[in-house]
């Protein structure tokens, strides 16, 4: 097995060891955190407890200033040695530890695929095996807190960050991000879900407000952090940009104090997004820490907080709550008590099988005419044509953008200008597909185009027994994509390669849903997303089927722009901020301030197609797979909760894992997804899935009662293949009950 050493850091004289975590008073291992804090804190000064409130961004500090001893990253925290508090070193984040701008020269990291290819895998396991994985690598870097757990909703297919979500379902999402964190964390290090709330597109993000009711919010975006906080626990929640309801997400109340801490008893820390405080004040209205501080306008939460607390217009007990909420989240993640293990030796080959598992379940098979896929082993000629796929898989850029082991294999051009272009590169990495093809298929002839000229592609195309064509497109953080096309004449390339050659495969590598104006022609299409460190690996498997395809859609894919709620992207047509832009890292103010209004509210994604009875390209949960499944049995228990049971078999002739979803329609609304399983089958082998369903996805918010309110109706419960796929249905009967916020 090959072995590989992080890079020996030593650590600064404030992170503690066992022994001086002792220091701080006598305690049993018992204590809870909130004993532990309350301790801790009533032994602090009053600036040691402003010290656990900001932190800088230290990558972006003057070589000089920076503290020694610690790995670069996003940022830190101090912390207090004499009483055992750990500095806080943070990284980003949910794809494998990134390296913004490599300030860490030549340290890579495992890779795993993005967001969406995750969520395509509908599979918590994984999604814990992949928090687990990075959290042990960040421990091995000197990191304690991982900027992990992006949830925000895909609510428009040009979202310039929907690689690094989770789709546009909160149950989905809010489920497999609860796993990564608790993967995560169970290294002891905090994870941070972000960004709350509603900072679902790019464009504007730093000036615009979403407009949207409190229910139509607790129904969909909200519930996804909710869900994720429930089965996560993370040490952190990270406040967005964007303003909600005309308020900055930093220093919201209603989001801050009334959802997050008076509703859902969240006892954690709120950490600024880098460059997203506006006010002190927004200490009173739960912000407790400011993140990447320098990035800001002011000191916020230092200089400023200290004057503010002299003059009296900020208590003292608001700064001590906030340092308590960040002393509980170290002792409840026991940061103290396990110190970083900085320089451990990563086993690089387990971590990347960790990754080619989930790549290999996160590929969606969108449609597969003729049995086309698995390609014949007696292929001969194969030609590969396009997406860089000689030097590796693409990635999605920003700060989630993690540098593979074995480095960016070839860079091409991305923004040159703009706050993507500083911390963002387009680049290809990991197993090259071809690489990984040839070995998969050793007996053919597997030759390679890069796929700019299309009328060349075309005639290697036609000689060839197999075309597989790779497309991508590249997406970053801090950019929106104008349209949904995959552009730089892909389309044209691959139009020109299907009518040249009927067995044609194309491969998609994108980190959000595009336009197939080739789709007709073209009999086998693969979504591939952002493959991570062994993408190439996994195409190549579930080309030749090593691997059987289980992925399914966590977004829909449309027809075009004029199925999307919103035709015109908010704010894209926003006049230009007038004068001073401060575009550093984060902070794009290039537009005056808007208003995001999302007209489908709460129902998000597929209901939106649902209530509008929109026909999409590709639908919510659609995958297919080389074998076929059968669904029978159907069996409802409507008590307390609903209970639905049915059996799947696999009725084809290899083993498969499947993705059957439960969705309920009530009277006059979107249908909704309210459970699934993945029941891996050999084949004629059958299992029962039960699913009982979480209230809050039967009712509705009740923002008068502020209760979940379930409703005494007939609903018609759907076993399907995907939103748009029903296979059996059966009427139910909810009865009434509520439930707390
Ligand atoms: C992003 C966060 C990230 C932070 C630190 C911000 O631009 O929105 O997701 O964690 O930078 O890198």
């Amino acid at each position: 097995m090959k072995r590989h050493s992080a890079l020996l850091l030593t650590l600064g004289a404030s992170v503690v060891t066992m022994s001086a975590a002792a220091q701080s008073g006598p305690e049993t291992r018992a204590e809870t955190p909130d004993i532990r804090a309350e301790r801790t804190l009533s032994a602090m000064t009053p600036a040691e407890k402003l010290l656990l409130l900001h932190g800088p961004m230290h990558t972006l500090l003057p070589p000089e200033q920076r503290p020694q001893g610690i790995p670069l990253g996003a940022g830190y925290i101090e912390g207090v040695a004499r009483l055992g508090i750990p500095r806080l070193v943070e990284t980003d984040a949910s794809l494998g530890v990134s390296n913004l701008m490599e300030a860490r020269k030549g340290d890579t990291a495992t890779a795993l695929p993005s967001g969406l290819s995750l969520a395509s895998t509908w599979d918590p396991a994984i999604a814990h095996a992949g928090g687990a994985m990075i959290g042990s690598e960040a421990r091995a870097k000197g990191f304690n807190v991982m900027l992990v757990g992006g949830v925000n909703l895909v609510r428009d297919p040009r979202g310039g960050r929907n690689f690094e979500y989770l789709g546009e379902d909160p149950l989905l999402a809010g489920t497999l991000v609860g796993a990564q964190i608790d993967g995560v964390q169970s290294n002891h290090i905090i994870a941070t879900i972000k960004h709350f709330a509603l900072n679902d597109q790019e464009t504007g993000r730093n000036v615009a407000s979403v407009e949207m009711d409190e229910a139509a919010m607790r129904e969909s975006d909200l519930l996804a952090f909710q869900i994720g906080i429930e089965k996560g626990d993370p040490g952190s929640v990270m406040c967005a940009y964007n303003r909600v309801g005309g308020i900055y997400s930093c220093e919201n109340p209603f989001l801050l104090t009334d959802v997050l801490r008076r509703d859902w008893g969240y006892k954690g820390y709120v950490m600024s997004d880098w460059g997203a405080v506006h006010s002190t004040a927004a200490l009173v209205a739960g912000l407790d820490q400011q993140s990447g501080e320098q990035i800001d306008r002011k000191p916020y939460l230092s200089t400023l907080l200290e004057q503010a607390l002299a003059a009296g217009r900020v208590p003292q007990s608001a700064v001590d709550q906030a340092a308590g909420r960040v002393l509980h989240s170290i002792y409840a993640h026991q940061l103290d008590r396990y110190p970083l293990a900085v320089g451990t030796t990563i086993d690089l080959s387990a971590n990347a099988a960790v990754a080619q598992r989930a790549a290999e379940a996160g590929i969606v098979l969108l449609k597969n005419e003729g049995g086309l896929l698995p390609l014949a082993h007696q292929a001969r000629r194969i030609v590969v044509i396009g997406g860089n796929a000689d030097a590796g898989v693409p990635s999605g850029g920003g700060s989630s953008q993690v540098r593979p082991v074995g480095g960016a294999k070839r860079v091409t051009a991305a923004a040159t200008s703009g706050v993507a272009a500083m911390f963002a590169q387009r680049f290809y990495g990991g197993t090259p597909p071809l690489d990984a093809i040839r070995a998969e298929f050793p007996a053919a002839q597997v030759s390679f185009l890069d796929g700019k000229d299309a009328a060349a592609a075309a005639r290697a195309a036609q000689a060839a027994d197999i075309a597989i064509v790779f497309a991508d497109k590249y997406a970053t953080e801090a950019l929106d994509q104008p349209d949904l096309s995959l552009g730089e004449g892909q389309d044209e390339l691959i139009d020109a390669v299907a009518s040249a050659n009927a067995r044609t495969v194309v491969v998609l590598e994108t980190g959000n849903p595009v336009l197939m104006p080739w789709q007709a022609k073209v009999p086998a299409i693969l979504a591939a997303w952002y493959g991570g460190q062994r993408g190439g690996d996994a195409i190549a498997r579930i080309l030749s089927g090593q691997v059987n395809p289980s992925g399914h859609l966590p977004v829909t894919f449309p027809v075009s722009l004029d199925q999307l709620p919103n035709r015109v992207l908010p704010g894209s047509d926003a006049p230009a901020a007038d004068g001073e832009t401060k575009a550093t890292y984060g902070l794009a103010a290039d537009t005056k301030p808007f208003d995001i209004h999302y007209p489908e509210g709460s129902d998000a994604g597929y209901r939106w197609y649902d209530a509008k009875g929109l026909k999409p390209l590709y639908a919510f949960g659609h995958g297919l797979s080389y074998t076929s499944f059968r669904y029978d049995r159907l069996k409802i228990v409507s008590g307390e909760s609903l209970t639905v049971r049915f059996t799947v078999t696999n009725s084809g002739d290899r083993a498969g894992t499947d993705v059957p979803q439960v969705y309920v329609r009530r009277p006059g609304k979107a249908k909704r997804l309210i459970g699934w399983g993945r029941p891996e089958l050999q084949p004629g082998e059958s299992r029962e899935v039960v699913v009982t369903a979480d209230p809050r996805v039967l009712g509705d918010y009740d923002v008068k009662a502020r209760r979940w309110m379930v409703r005494p109706e007939r609903v018609t419960v759907e076993i399907a293949r995907s939103a748009t796929d029903p296979v059996l249905s059966a009427p139910a009967r909810l009865r009434a009950a509520t439930r707390k916020p």
